[in-house]
């Protein structure tokens, strides 16, 4: 039903978890994909791998994504790889694991957040609406977090509710050119940022206390994504997509 042929995605954290299966799954839909991921190669050559082999072109570019210069080389190597960026999924970011009160929040603890929540998705956020054209998409990768907020977790909150706004804002911004622009936010998903709430029966506690019961695989995440990239969606723009169990019902 969703054919992505001919379209080029670029993915940020495609290395792991919602990214890796968003890319598998952008690329079972016929798109070329680019993942870029931090410092794990040998998953990120294991996702090139298997996009590969689905028949459609991929490749996988190492760059820290919160600096400008990391930011270039990884959207030089899409023009260069693919020829351009039709599908922009901003995935990549952090949750410290360990909750802790705002009174007792360090300043390097803060700036690490938003260094590579909310800085990060300005450099590449900007980098994709320059290059998309008409039919473009972006999709940024919220967080049940920024719409309800978090307690013990205000910076990662305030990173993924600044995302919320900016998402709004880009809408607007971009609807001219015929770009659509929205992020889905997750609640609990099974990845390796969650090993540590997951970790002594947490899981299954975080799972009951879910109105559908189970905790979201990666796949569950990349469907929403895809959608929003496709011709169906072609018509929503701004929204905030819960993708939670029903967990937190606001957009
Ligand atoms: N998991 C959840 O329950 C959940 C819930 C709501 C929202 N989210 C959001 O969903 C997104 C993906 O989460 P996830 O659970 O899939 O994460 P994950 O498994 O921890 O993977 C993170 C990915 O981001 C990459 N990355 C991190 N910092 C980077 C940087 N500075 N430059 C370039 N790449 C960087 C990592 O690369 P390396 O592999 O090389 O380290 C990896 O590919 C995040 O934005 C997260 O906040 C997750």
């Amino acid at each position: 039903m969703i054919s992505l042929r001919g379209k080029r995605a670029l993915v940020t954290g495609g290395s792991r978890g919602i990214g890796a299966a968003t890319a598998l799954l952008l690329a079972e839909c016929g798109a070329d994909v680019g993942i870029g991921y931090r410092t794990r190669e040998r998953d990120a050559a294991d996702v090139v791998r298997q996009i590969a082999d689905r028949g459609v072109r991929a490749f996988a570019q190492a760059a820290d994504i919160t600096t400008p210069e990391g930011t270039a080389t990884l959207f030089d190597r899409a023009v260069r790889e693919l020829g351009g960026v039709d599908l922009f999924v901003g995935n990549a970011g952090i949750w410290p694991p360990d909750g802790v009160p705002l009174t007792e929040m360090s300043d390097a603890q803060w700036e690490e957040t938003m260094r590579q929540n909310v800085r990060a998705m300005f450099y590449t956020t900007r980098a994709a609406a320059r290059l998309v054209g008409p039919g473009g998409r972006i999709v940024l990768v919220s967080s049940t977090a920024g719409q309800r907020g978090e307690a013990l977790h205000a910076d990662y909150a305030a990173s993924k509710g600044a995302m919320i706004s900016f998402v709004k804002s880009l809408a607007i911004e971009l609807a001219p050119r015929d770009v659509t622009v929205n992020a889905v936010a997750p609640g609990w998903v099974d990845t390796e940022m969650c090993a540590q709430p997951f970790a002594d029966g947490g899981r299954d506690r975080i799972a009951a206390a879910i109105p559908l019961g189970r905790v979201a695989t990666p796949r569950d995440i990349a469907g929403p994504i895809v959608f929003l990239c496709s011709d169906l969606a072609r018509h929503i723009t701004g929204e905030i997509l819960n993708v939670n169990g029903g967990s937190v019902l606001c957009g």
